[in-house]
């Protein structure tokens, strides 16, 4: 079984090299592969932990001759620092010496270079199942979980929640949009992305991306209050599309609500599976959606400029706080959905509320053609005003996305 298979989902590697050459090959050789990828790399040792945490990283490769510092320093500290990740040490020609040094300092081997990925993989998962062999061995109740001993837990990948006050705003074209844009083939950042639709009843969301609207939420209604659903019988209840998204969507019925245990179920899982969940939420804030807004990591407002829609917002933003719901990971969309709407500017805005804004989505005529083809605006009109000015705002917080095919992304230090 591939080692993807096993785990539910590929692997992630950052690396730390200052030879850009090397770092080039590794982004290029890992393209295809299903059971590693590469989330990014860099020649900075203080970006290690910052790649790691926003791609939801399982492994960080450190190489030995690591210019201005050890290598194996640098590596057994980010180990220390790190302890759910695996660091690997990247040598030409490793020696006994360097192997005890680095298993000394906490860093779980030293890998050949050059090495190719099916080498990799093949050594990590040597190493994982030596792990399961040991721990099998411990009383059950002391051993650790058995899994890609990192991230298969609620902590480090990242959940965006696309919420508003207000219907019609634009939120389904958002976090439908932007899960395509982050799942897509095209980019060397591309992700893991699962998108959740939490719009009960006359969701948009199949219509925007041309698909079915199966498996629904009420799919996984027997695993209701698990705290996480076994990856593969996960992956059964999710839609995966062409462009690499997995989905689950709402129930079309309304007489059945989806639950704040289920929501959290789901959410709890995909976030185990996923380097990125995207949740699209109803306008009213249910029990469902409640549940995506206190869980995720990131919740992206989506307001119109208008003072119809700056008073509900701000009204409801209140409501939120009272509920529990932490302010500071706010972060404001304005999206001009109707031409001429735009009364207020990204300052106004910000002003208005209180709030970070990301930026301002203007009004894309191309928006209607795709929809009404049922054609993805981020497959079809990818460069078009709408597209390029919400990869544009997203940047701070899914870096990487807005950039073009072919161009490398890690920051030269
Ligand atoms: N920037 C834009 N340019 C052009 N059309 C837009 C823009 N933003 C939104 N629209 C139009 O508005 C429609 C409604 O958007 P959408 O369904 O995403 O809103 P919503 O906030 O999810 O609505 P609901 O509250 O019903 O869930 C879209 O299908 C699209 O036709
Ligand atoms: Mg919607």
């Amino acid at each position: 079984m591939a080692l993807a298979e096993e785990i539910g989902r590929a692997l992630w590697f950052v690396a730390l090299d200052d030879d850009a050459a090397w770092l080039d090959d590794l982004n290029d050789m890992f393209v295809g592969c299903a059971d590693l990828r590469m989330a990014g790399g860099t020649s900075r040792v203080h970006d290690v932990r910052r790649l790691v945490a926003e791609n939801g990283a399982d492994l960080v490769l450190v190489d030995h001759g690591l210019a201005g510092a050890s290598g194996t320093v640098a590596a057994g500290a980010l180990a220390r620092q790190m302890p759910a990740v695996r660091v690997y040490l990247m040598a030409e020609s490793p020696t006994r010496e360097l192997w005890e040094d680095a298993r000394r300092r906490g860093v779980r081997g030293v890998i050949r270079k050059p090495f190719t990925p099916e080498a990799l993989v093949r050594r990590v998962r040597e190493d994982m199942d030596a792990e399961a062999r040991q721990t099998e061995a411990l009383d059950p109740a002391t051993a650790p979980p058995r899994a890609a001993g990192a991230h298969v837990g609620a902590d480090a990948p990242r959940a965006i929640a696309v919420f508003s006050f207000k219907g019609g705003v634009g939120k389904s074209l958002v976090a439908a949009n932007l899960a395509v844009a982050a799942a897509s083939a095209v980019r060397p950042q591309r992700r893991q992305v699962a998108l959740v639709d939490a719009e009960e009843g006359v969701g948009t969301t199949p219509t925007l991306l041309g698909v079915a609207g199966r498996p629904t939420l009420l799919d996984w209604s027997e695993y209701e209050g698990e705290r996480v659903v076994d990856p593969a019988i996960a992956g059964r209840k999710l839609a995966q599309l062409r462009c690499g998204l997995h989905c689950v969507f709402a129930p079309g019925e309304m007489d059945r609500a989806v639950s704040r245990p289920l929501m959290d179920t789901v959410l709890g899982t995909l976030r185990g599976m996923f380097g990125l969940v995207v949740v699209d939420c109803a306008p009213q804030v249910t029990e469902a959606v409640l549940s995506a807004l206190q869980q995720c990591t990131t919740l992206l407002l989506v307001v119109e400029p208008t003072l119809d829609c700056l008073d509900k917002v701000r009204r409801g933003v209140v409501a939120l706080q009272a509920a529990g719901v932490g302010m500071a990971k706010l972060r404001v969309l304005v999206n001009q959905g109707r031409p001429g709407s735009g009364e207020y500017t990204a300052a106004e805005v910000r002003e208005a509320l209180g709030l970070q804004v990301l930026g301002r989505l203007p009004f894309d005529p191309e928006v209607r053609r795709c929809v009404n083809r049922r054609q993805p605006l981020a497959l079809c009109a990818e460069r078009g005003p709408f597209m390029a000015a919400l990869l544009r705002a997203v940047d701070g917080i899914l870096p990487g996305l807005g950039q073009i095919p072919g161009r490398r992304w890690w920051p030269w230090g």
